[in-house]
């Protein structure tokens, strides 16, 4: 097996308001991905493809661990009107425990 550029995983994400947790382990979950195998629902208009910002969630805790938004997220935000504060959940890929909420949820 060839480990060489993965990121793996071993970590657990919580969803607020219900507290139900999904533990990701292995390599390169998205947010978007852990959201739907939780049983929750999220929109994408896009593919997943970080140009629709309808996935965007709340990041409750543990955002610490995650990269800064890029200037394209910060773009596409903006163009489709979502709150600056909501991280494009299809752009994430968890690597450390995070709590999300989605206002719908
Ligand atoms: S699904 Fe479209 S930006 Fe994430």
């Amino acid at each position: 097996m060839d480990h060489g550029m993965r990121v793996m995983t071993n970590c657990e994400i919580r969803f607020l308001p219900s507290g139900r947790t999904i533990r990701l382990s292995g390599e390169g979950t998205t947010l978007l991905e852990a959201t739907r195998a939780a049983g929750l629902p999220i929109a994408s208009a896009c593919g997943e493809n970080g140009a629709c910002a309808r996935c965007g969630l709340e990041i409750i805790a543990g955002a610490d661990s995650l990269p800064g938004e890029s200037d394209r997220e910060r773009r596409i935000k903006s163009r489709n009107r979502i709150d600056p504060d909501l991280r494009l959940a299809c752009r994430i890929r968890p690597v450390a425990d995070l709590t999300v909420r989605a206002r719908y949820w």
